[in-house]
């Protein structure tokens, strides 16, 4: 599902060539769940950015489903990414002059043409704030809200295509434990429940314990990659639940 191939990334800063990741190689199976951990500047956010075609590697490559998405043009990259990767930033990225659910709506009312299935979306929009804790907030603009209320948000609109891939960047970092616990709950069901595949970059235990796999940079380099519990015995056919809603779908609610 996602193949990374002799990862590299250098930045040029004044006259010093920095290397921020120096050769990086692993792959994630449908369905499994990722905690990338490591000390602040190891590489995560720029990992993280590369995996969802944010960026271009200076060396080596990035495989979606065998496609490889690393120097593509934005034009297929975005049809590619819309369908396939939900992404929650460190700094959240909300649009400033939409509401908590317009917010959430947005990456539907972009990608679906058919206004019949916008009541589909408005269901699935409230259901997600609904189960990070939200739905009185649904009117509230990002402004209006705190840092971890605008975390929520972020992570609900990462899920309301159904991508088959959520990306996120310290999901639960800026919430309290109930709050990150209800977060968790939301993960780990949309991981069970509709096999979304999880790559999450995390300094929190509470999630790294609930990962499938935990892989470790420092200083642009993997120095571990651990699978946590054996639960994933079957990364394919249980989870084939992309498609249409069901009802199963539409409790989301831990
Ligand atoms: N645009 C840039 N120009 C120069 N250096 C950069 C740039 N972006 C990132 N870096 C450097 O690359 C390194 C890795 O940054 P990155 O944001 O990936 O770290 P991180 O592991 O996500 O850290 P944190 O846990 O603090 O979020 C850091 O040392 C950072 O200073
Ligand atoms: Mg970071």
């Amino acid at each position: 599902m996602i193949e990374v191939l002799g990862l590299r990334k250098s930045l040029r800063t004044g006259t010093r060539e920095l290397e921020i990741l120096k050769g990086i190689e692993f792959t994630v199976a449908k369905g499994e769940f990722v905690a990338i951990m490591g000390s602040s500047g190891s590489g995560k956010s720029t990992l993280l950015g590369l995996l969802a075609g944010l960026d271009s590697p200076t060396k080596g490559e990035v495989r979606l489903n065998g496609t490889s998405i690393s120097y593509l043009t934005e034009d297929k990259l975005a049809q590619i990414r819309g369908r396939t990767l939900g992404f929650v930033f460190q700094s959240y990225q909300l649009i400033p002059t939409l509401t908590a659910l317009e917010n959430v709506l947005l990456p539907y009312e972009l990608n679906t043409t058919e206004t019949s299935a916008r009541g589909t979306g408005l269901e699935r929009a409230r259901s997600l704030l609904e189960a990070v804790g939200l739905l009185d907030r649904l009117d509230h603009y990002p402004v209006q809200l705190s840092g971890g209320e605008q975390q929520r948000v972020a992570l609900a609109r990462a899920f309301v295509l159904r991508p088959p891939i959520v990306l996120a960047d310290e999901p639960t970092g800026n919430l309290d434990s109930v709050n990150g616990q209800q977060v968790l709950k939301l993960l780990v069901n949309l991981n069970q429940v509709e096999g979304t595949t999880l790559v999450l970059v995390t300094h929190d235990p509470a999630v790294a314990a609930l990962a499938h796999r935990r892989i470790t940079l420092k200083d642009g380099t993997v120095i571990k990659d651990e699978r946590v519990n054996a639960t994933l015995d079957e990364p394919s056919g249980r989870f084939e639940t992309h498609s249409a809603p069901s009802a199963t779908q539409r409790s989301l609610a831990p």
